[in-house]
């Protein structure tokens, strides 16, 4: 080693290891309970599991093609149709990715030139900076604020500039668990079409909707032409190990993203893709079933939370609830999820690592429902014993 500038670009300079690999080691080495990183600790449906592996025995192991096999893209579209009522054509309206992770990846190396603007809410996922930075682009933030989430109109007006190429949205939201209500909706739409922006909307939780409805930014007046719609299997099936995520949007800016994708994985999970089809093609009863299981366990742990102290933010979806730790004495959430596994063997998320105003994000902490219910309890009751 010399002395000499790390080797990381600079523009990468700002992101060391995620969060959720650091505190994923700590659970592991604290043998602590993991409710940092969001990942459901039973399997998803045994169909979808049996279709992996019969895609495996039947020889689906070999590149698939670069959009996607057609059976998935196919499915897709029929999902798309059958929830939303969107139509679109699964050859050229759909791309399947490495995750959605490597969609919005693809997406925003697309469309912005190096010096444009992305505007996205904060907190953000932690992808979404790296990806913005990774495109030369900057990143323009508006805050959800506490308590409720909202966000002021004039601030996100202001934050679009004639540089601004992509609005970058997610609802169900993570960390917060906000999903944008039809007018909030309305409003981001009005400004997509009055400032001439693309649209990219990360939906992965579309099933996790547990108060309002999940409402695709696409199918609003004038955004069809202009939305990039991202998905992925791994939240809905429960198998976010296998990474198959999907982008669908029009023709031409699908092929915009399939232009930069087929150069960063080309393809992946060919076993998956014929999985996760069969999958979308499950009856209505699993997905609400799936719905009806993630609300019953936010619900526990909400109430767990609350009574060991933390005031609980709301959560209308997704797999996550936030807390305030200020009630317990405490105000730096990193200095407390870093403490927190040699304290009493939980493993949370510091939301100040999602926010670019530290001061706002510092006393909220992230906490993962999607755990088999004994473990949530035992959490709890871990958790409680902080109070005392
Ligand atoms: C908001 C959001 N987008 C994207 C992803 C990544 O999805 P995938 O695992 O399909 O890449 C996650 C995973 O936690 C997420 O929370």
């Amino acid at each position: 080693m010399t002395d000499r500038a790390p080797q990381l670009v600079s523009r990468m300079r700002e992101f060391g290891e995620t969060i959720f690999a650091e505190m994923s080691a700590l659970a592991v080495a604290t043998a602590s309970i993991n409710l940092g990183q969001g990942f459901p600790d039973t399997d998803g449906p045994a169909e979808v599991a049996d279709a992996a592996v019969a895609a495996i025995r039947a020889g689906h192991n070999q590149y698939p093609p670069g959009p996607g096999i057609p059976e998935l893209r196919i499915a897709i579209a029929d999902h798309q149709r059958h929830w939303y009522g969107i139509e679109i054509d699964p050859d050229t309206e759909v791309l399947v990715t490495a995750g959605a992770t490597e969609a919005i990846a693809a997406a925003l190396l697309a469309l912005c030139e190096p010096g444009d603007d992305v505007v996205t809410f904060e907190p953000y996922y932690d992808s979404y900076a790296a990806c913005i930075a990774l495109a030369g682009a900057r990143r323009r933030v508006v805050q959800l604020r506490t308590p409720d989430y909202a966000f002021d109109p004039d601030e996100l007006e202001r934050a679009i500039t004639p540089r601004t190429r992509v609005l970058l949205l997610n609802s169900p939201h993570n960390p917060t668990g906000k999903v944008f209500s039809r007018g909030e909706l309305e409003m981001i739409a009005q400004l997509c079409v009055d400032h001439d922006l693309v649209a990219v909307t990360d939906d992965v939780y579309e099933h996790l909707v547990f108060e309002g409805e999940h409402i695709p930014l696409s199918t609003l007046p004038g955004m069809r032409d202009r939305t990039l719609t991202i998905s992925s299997g791994g939240k809905t099936f429960s198998f976010t190990g296998w990474k198959v995520g999907w982008v669908c949007g029009p023709a031409e800016l699908v092929t915009a993203v399939r232009t930069v994708k087929q150069f960063l994985t080309y393809v992946n999970a060919a076993p998956f893709q014929h999985a996760i089809a069969v999958g979308l093609g499950l009856d209505d009863g699993y997905f609400h079933r799936l719905n009806a299981d993630l609300r019953e366990k936010r619900d526990r742990l909400r109430g767990g939370l609350a009574a060991a102290g933390f005031t609980v933010l709301p959560s209308a979806g997704t797999y996550f609830l936030t807390v305030d730790i200020r009630p317990l004495g405490e105000r730096d959430g990193l200095a407390f999820c870093r403490s927190l596994p040699e304290r009493c063997g939980v493993v949370a998320v510091p939301n100040v690592v999602f926010y670019d105003d530290r001061e706002a994000g510092l006393p909220l902490v992230r906490f993962a429902c999607c755990k088999r219910v004994e473990v949530i309890d035992e959490a709890v009751t871990r958790l409680k014993g902080l109070a005392r």
